[in-house]
C-alpha cells in the first residue's frame, strides 16, 4: 500500500472513531466532534474536503467558545495542506508529531519479574490505571517537577473506560510488577468500511521505570493484539524520541500528525 493510500485510511479511521462518543457539526470544511461523555474532542478537516477555509476555522472556534470546550484542532499535514496556515492565521499554536504505521512488528523482551496483561472491563482497580496514564503524561509537561500529586480520575472518566473496555471500543494493556502497575497503553478498535482499523494511543511508563523497555513492550503486544482483527494498526508520536521506541518495535513513518491548540 502507497503511503497516500494508508494515509486516506487512517483519514476515515479519524472520521469515524469519535462518532460513538460525540455528535458531529459539519462546519464548511471541518467536522467538529462533540463529546457527549467526558471525552473532549476536536474539529478536523471534513472527509474529502479539498481545502479548509480560514474563515470555517474562525467558525469553529466561535462554536468551541459558545459550547464552552478546548479550542482544539487535528489533522494529518499530507492530507490537509491548507489547514496549517488557516490554524496559524485564527492565532492556534500547531505542534507536529510523527504518524507512524505498523510495518514489521517485532517481538518484545519483558524486562524480568514484569508481566503484561490485558485489563478487563470488571477491573476493581481501573482508576488507578487512569492514575497512572495521568501521572505518566503530566511528567511530560511538567514545569514544576516530578512529585506533583495528581487530582483523581473521575467517576465519569472510570465508568465510560468500563464501558468502553466492556464493548471491546478500548483494549487496554498494563504492565505489572508484583501488585504495581508501572506502565499502560490501549488501542481503539474502528470498523471503517470492510476492514477494522486501530489506534493505539496513551502508552506511558512511570517517570523512575522508563529506560527498561516497558513502553516498548506494551506497544509490541498492544500491537500483537490488535492485529488479530485490524487490517491496519497507527499511532501519532509526540516527538522524534517517543518515535524512536515505536520504530523500535517495528512502526514506520508515513507522515506527520498536527494539533493545533490555543
Ligand atoms: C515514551 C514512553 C512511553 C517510553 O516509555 P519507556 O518505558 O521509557 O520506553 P522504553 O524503555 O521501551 O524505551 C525508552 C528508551 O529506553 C531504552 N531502553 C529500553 N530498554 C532498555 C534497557 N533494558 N536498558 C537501557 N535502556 C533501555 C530504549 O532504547 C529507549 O531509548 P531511546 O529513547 O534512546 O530510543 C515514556 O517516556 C513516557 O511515558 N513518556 C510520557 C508519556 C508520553 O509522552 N507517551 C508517548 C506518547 S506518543
Amino acid at each position: 500500500m502507497t503511503d497516500s493510500a494508508t494515509l486516506h485510511k487512517v483519514e476515515q479511521y479519524y472520521d469515524a472513531a469519535p462518532r460513538s462518543d460525540a455528535r458531529a457539526e459539519e462546519i464548511g470544511s471541518l467536522t467538529l466532534f462533540v463529546g457527549t461523555g467526558p471525552w473532549s474532542y476536536y474539529a478536523r478537516p471534513r472527509l474529502g474536503a479539498a481545502t479548509v477555509k480560514p474563515e470555517d476555522v474562525e467558525r469553529a472556534c466561535a462554536r468551541m467558545r459558545e459550547l464552552n470546550v478546548p479550542r482544539a484542532f487535528e489533522w494529518v499535514a499530507e492530507t490537509a495542506r491548507s489547514m496549517r496556515a488557516a490554524a496559524t492565521r485564527s492565532g492556534l499554536s500547531v505542534v507536529d508529531g510523527p504518524l507512524l504505521v505498523v510495518a514489521d512488528p517485532v517481538d518484545v523482551m519483558l524486562p524480568g519479574g514484569v508481566r503484561l496483561f490485558l485489563v478487563g472491563a470488571d477491573e476493581p482497580r481501573l482508576e488507578d490505571y487512569l492514575q497512572l496514564a495521568a501521572q505518566a503524561f503530566s511528567e511530560a509537561d511538567d514545569t514544576d517537577g516530578p512529585g506533583r500529586p495528581m487530582p483523581n480520575p473521575t467517576d465519569a472518566a472510570v465508568t465510560h473506560l468500563r464501558t468502553r473496555i466492556g464493548d471491546g471500543r478500548t483494549v487496554l494493556m498494563a504492565a505489572m510488577s508484583g501488585d504495581r502497575v508501572l506502565a499502560v497503553g490501549s488501542h481503539h478498535p474502528v470498523v471503517v468500511g470492510e476492514e477494522v482499523i486501530s489506534e493505539i494511543v496513551g502508552v506511558g511508563t512511570l517517570p523512575d521505570y522508563r529506560g527498561r523497555g516497558l513502553g516498548a513492550a506494551v506497544t509490541a503486544a498492544l500491537v500483537a493484539d490488535a492485529r488479530q482483527e485490524c487490517s491496519l494498526v497507527f499511532l501519532s508520536a509526540g516527538d522524534d524520541d517517543s518515535a524512536r521506541v515505536y520504530e523500535r518495535v517495528g512502526f514506520a513513518q508515513v507522515g506527520t500528525a498536527c494539533l493545533a491548540s490555543g
